[in-house]
């Protein structure tokens, strides 16, 4: 009898320890490619403002340090001459992806990507492929973000974004991707505040509901301190909200 009843109690415990192991890998599974509470940047590209504006917005619902990628050569008209200097860039690109000299130069970038948890990229889609400008700076910073949670939100005309999503992934090896990118047509950029929304809501991001409450109060925010945006050198845009107290949150 004793012995039967030491029996139960070690398979009791083999079985505690089992479901303890499941469930700490579901949990792990879960986390992966989804925006977690930690700190986040909004990276975005933009030659005629779509990814500008879809940039902005995404900072409105979401507590983040927004960067600009901007070219070196200012002035320049990629869409000029059937979007020859675009189709040049890009092509330097796709024929030689691994050399540093393949990517166009941009201005210096003064963000340290190391320093967030979230990382999402926003970006034009150039003859099916990533822009060039942000290829750069991921080709720059995308190993720095391994084992970030690191997302994609494209935009283009009429193509579908595969193979953006393919540099997207090549850039960044080992990033944990969010598991679905966000394409925005130039046609849909005037809704893009409800499409960054339901994306928002599809990948989990946990502060959602914060953001949420703050437009919920927004009629009384006159007793509140106003958010603030402020540039550092030129290029960061640091997203601070503030509740109804005047508590940063
Ligand atoms: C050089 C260049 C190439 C483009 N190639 C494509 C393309 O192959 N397919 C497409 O649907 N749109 C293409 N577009 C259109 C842009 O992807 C689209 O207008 C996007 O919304 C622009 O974003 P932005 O305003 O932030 O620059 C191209 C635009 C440029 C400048």
């Amino acid at each position: 009898m004793k012995r039967l009843f030491s029996t139960l109690l070690s398979m009791l415990a083999i079985i505690s320890v089992m479901a303890a192991c499941s469930n700490e890998s579901q949990s792990q599974e879960s986390a992966d490619g989804k925006i977690t509470n930690g700190k986040t940047l909004v990276a975005y590209y933009s030659f005629t403002n779509n990814c500008k504006t879809i940039a902005t917005e995404m900072g409105k619902q979401v507590s983040c340090d927004i960067v600009e990628i901007q070219p070196a050569e200012e002035g320049l008209d990629y869409a000029a001459n059937n979007y020859a200097i675009g189709s040049s860039l890009i092509s330097a690109i796709r024929n030689n992806p691994s050399s540093e000299s393949s990517y166009p130069a941009i201005k210096e970038v003064n963000v340290d990507v190391a320093q967030y948890d979230n990382i999402i990229i926003v970006t034009p889609l150039w003859w099916s492929q990533m822009a060039a400008p942000m290829q750069t700076f991921l080709f720059h910073n995308g190993a720095k973000m391994a084992g970030k949670n690191v997302g994609l939100v494209a935009s283009s005309a009429s193509s579908g974004i595969s193979s953006l999503v393919a540099d997207f992934k090549r850039l960044i090896p080992d990033g944990k991707y969010m598991n679905e990118s966000l394409w925005i047509k130039s046609s849909q950029v005037s809704n893009a505040s409800s499409m960054i929304s339901s994306w928002l809501t599809k990948i989990g991001f946990a502060n959602l509901s914060i953001s949420t409450a703050v437009k919920a109060i927004k009629a009384d925010v006159s007793q509140a301190k106003p958010s603030k945006r402020q540039a550092k050198n030129g290029q960061v845009i640091i997203n601070e909200k503030y509740d109804i107290s005047g508590k940063q949150i």
